[in-house]
């Protein structure tokens, strides 16, 4: 017996037996944790321990399942005997009061005032179609007219966070929100990697400036309020909520925080896939450049969302690239669970790894290989999870699809790309997301002129 399995005897005994790497002192497995990316380190404990497992960093056992069916237990139908803690440490001086961080009747509460949740959410998202199309599209031109080749994943990052300032703010954004977003972006992933608190006064100073900008925003809105302002804080300050003015300050803000990244993400990943296979991405192109066409003065959330090989293409790329690869849910007081012979007491970590579930050979056949086909029919419950599960499914979803999908129309019926055939798309572990790890190589070419968009604020150029 190890001396760690010595020191924790009462810890570790409802684990003996359970597969898993060999705890030891002082750390338990954290240095091998620490070795390389986190989805790395699931994907390679699924492949050699199987469905569940255990590993330990420092005295905290983590439970890694791997197993569909157990997955979908603790994210629907056992989900109370589980609260998400994670990411609170690290994010909680950014994320606040939102819904993110949140537990129960508090949680509820969010859950059902957020915007996104709205009934008329797709209504909604309509009246920002428009401008979130320009707004695409413009940053898809200035590509184009950029120094080629050039790193790609920056440029569709700065692309998504200005079509959310568009959407919540009902404004390009300035220099000095997206860098102070980067700011707050950096320091929570230092806190992901260990270091607990910062000392940095430009965090702190970026941070106040972040928030103040919000609440400007906020007063502005309600000392002028204008009934048809389509942006979604002005819909959250009509919508009114006892939760108050800073929950509203907090969620607006946790969009950008929580989304941006991850959209840039899943849009880079999908035009990586399409430059590897350019017999979909023809056949992608072709099913957009037919649709622009019958849509030429601009089209609808439903009408993109009826487009098949686009929905089967996104959801192939998240699958093998998912922008969030795992999360974490944590065993109430007083609740345990139940896990083959084992019961998983208080206290005990849970981890459900979306990157490895959707990699793992009893699940899907052949996959890694990128198949949009296999997304002709659903997959089974609880196999495919890129924005999680159950109720406490990412609230965002609609939105992201929403961007990840105009960006793509808006770009690849306007260009053809040519990303670098030696990048490997290595993902990076970053501020609890996955971003490329090495610099994406990209050239584009023109296709043709584009037609014209009709905006909010009048026609866009065409060229
Ligand atoms: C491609 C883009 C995105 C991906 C892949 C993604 C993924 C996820 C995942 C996997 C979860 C579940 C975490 C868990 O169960 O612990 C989640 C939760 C969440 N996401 Fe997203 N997300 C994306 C975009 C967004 C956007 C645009 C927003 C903006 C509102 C957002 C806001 C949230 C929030 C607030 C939660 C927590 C919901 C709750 O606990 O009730 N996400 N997201």
């Amino acid at each position: 017996m190890s001396a760690f399995n010595l020191l924790y005897a009462r810890k570790v005994a409802p684990f003996r037996g359970m597969p898993g790497p060999t705890p030891r002192l002082p750390d338990g497995n954290l240095r091998e944790y620490l070795r390389r990316e986190p989805h790395e380190f699931y994907f390679a404990h699924a492949e050699q321990y199987g469905p569940v497992s255990v590993h330990w960093l420092l005295d905290k056992p983590y439970v890694l399942l791997n197993d569909p069916e157990l997955v979908g237990r603790v994210l629907t139908t056992e989900r109370e005997r589980f609260y998400k803690d994670a990411p609170r440490g690290e994010a909680g001086a950014v994320l606040r009061s939102s819904v993110f961080i949140s537990n129960d009747r508090d949680w509820e509460t969010k859950r059902t005032a957020h915007p996104f949740s709205r009934q008329d959410l797709e209504a909604c998202l309509d009246r920002l179609m428009p401008t979130l199309r320009g707004t695409a599209r413009e940053g898809a031109e200035a590509l184009a007219r950029g120094t080629q080749p050039f790193e790609l994943y920056a440029p569709l990052v700065d692309m998504s966070f200005a079509m959310f300032s568009q959407a919540l703010l009902g404004q390009a954004p300035s220099p000095e929100r997206r860098g102070r977003y980067e700011v707050l972006m950096r320091e929570i992933d230092r806190r992901m990697h260990g270091v607990p608190l910062s000392v940095s006064p430009r965090f702190w100073l970026d941070r106040f400036l972040w928030f103040q900008e919000l609440e400007a925003q906020l007063r502005q809105r309600r000392a002028s309020p204008d009934p048809a302002a389509p942006d979604i804080l002005s819909l959250m300050v009509r919508q009114g909520s006892s939760l108050g003015e800073e929950w509203i300050r907090d969620e607006a803000s946790t969009v950008f925080i929580a989304g941006a990244h991850p959209v840039a993400t899943a849009v880079c990943s999908t035009l990586y896939q399409l430059s590897r296979h350019p017999e979909m991405r023809e056949q992608l192109v072709a099913e957009l450049r037919g649709f622009t066409a019958v849509h030429s003065s601009g089209y609808t959330l439903g009408e993109l969302h009826a487009l098949p090989y686009l929905e089967r293409v996104v959801s192939e790329s998240l699958r093998l690239l998912p922008p969030v690869t795992f999360f974490f849910r944590t065993v109430r007081e007083g609740q345990s669970m139940r896990v083959g012979e084992h019961t998983l007491p208080a206290g005990t970590n849970v981890v459900v790894s979306s990157w490895a579930l959707h990699r793992l050979a009893p699940y899907w056949k052949d996959p890694l290989r990128f198949e949009p086909e296999r997304f002709a029919s659903p997959p089974p419950p609880f196999h495919y999870l890129p924005f999680g599960l159950g109720p406490r499914t990412c609230v965002g979803r609609p939105f992201a699809l929403a961007c990840i999908k105009i960006m793509l129309t808006e770009a690849l019926t306007a260009l053809s790309f040519n990303i670098d055939p030696a990048f490997s798309p290595d993902m990076r572990f970053f501020a609890g997301l996955s971003v490329p790890r090495h610099p994406v190589r990209t050239s584009v070419r023109r296709l043709e002129a584009w037609p014209r968009v009709e905006t909010t604020e009048g026609a866009l150029g065409s060229t």
